[in-house]
């Protein structure tokens, strides 16, 4: 694989929503596994952890558990004005997971800082400097082993959508999935195979969102 190939192989990554009832392997889920763990973390601290749930009822409850919370939502946001818009977006919260033949839910735990402990051993104030608290380093490493992931699933032929919207259920979530301090959930991502083609999804120019600071062409030599 050059780089061409790979960088074909994520523009064609798309978010999945429906699945088909075909389960998923527990082999090709371990290889998903396998990616998320290959992800780089500061001091390779590996700052994650993951539910993967593949059994019928369980999955049905954690579906169940956001839908409910969805829908409590719903019905506030009804009385004002912006129903309809809610409407578009409110399906999302927990649709992706009804057809799911896998739910995973990520989580993440903060680790003392470091460098700041290391800062006030010398009597110094950590306050002082931005260190990878600054940047919630553990939740970015997480991140990036989600995105692995769903990198891995599309390798796999398989579909997958990771989503902010089970957070609304995350208290049940955490009570079924038995996930306690210090661990917090970072959304679910659904897995399985797909039953859509979901459209290509526009992305900013990278007029817009890169700014490059290079070295120009060399001056030239003043000519005698
Ligand atoms: C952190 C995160 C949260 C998301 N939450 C949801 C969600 O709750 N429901 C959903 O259907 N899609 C969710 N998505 C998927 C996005 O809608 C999707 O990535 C975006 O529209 C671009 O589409 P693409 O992934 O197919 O390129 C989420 C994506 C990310 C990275």
């Amino acid at each position: 694989m050059n780089g061409e190939s790979f960088l074909d192989l994520l523009s064609h990554r798309r978010s999945v929503r429906a699945f088909t009832a075909r389960p998923v392997p527990r082999e090709a889920l371990e290889r998903l596994m396998q990616a998320a763990v290959t992800a780089p973390s500061p001091t390779n601290r590996q700052p994650w952890r993951f539910a993967v749930v593949t059994q019928a009822a369980l999955r049905q409850r954690l579906t169940e558990a956001v839908r409910t919370r969805a829908e409590e939502m719903k019905a506030i946001i009804r009385q004002g004005h912006h129903a309809e818009d809610f409407g578009k977006y409110g399906d999302f919260f927990h649709e992706p997971l009804a057809t799911a033949a896998a739910i995973i839910v990520p989580q993440y735990r903060i680790y003392p800082d470091l460098i700041a402990n290391l800062v006030a051993s010398g009597g110094g104030d950590p306050t002082k400097f931005h260190t990878a608290a600054s940047m919630q380093a553990e939740l970015c490493s997480t991140s990036a082993a989600c995105m692995a992931l769903l990198l891995q699933a599309q390798a796999e032929g398989l579909g997958a959508c990771w989503m902010s919207g089970p957070m609304i259920g995350r208290d049940e979530i955490q009570r079924l999935l038995d996930i306690r301090e210090p661990w917090k959930m970072v959304g679910a991502i659904a897995v399985g195979y797909p039953d859509e083609l979901p459209a290509k999804q526009p992305r900013k120019p990278l007029a817009q969102v890169v700014t490059w600071f290079e070295d120009g062409p060399e001056p030239r030599e003043a000519q005698t």
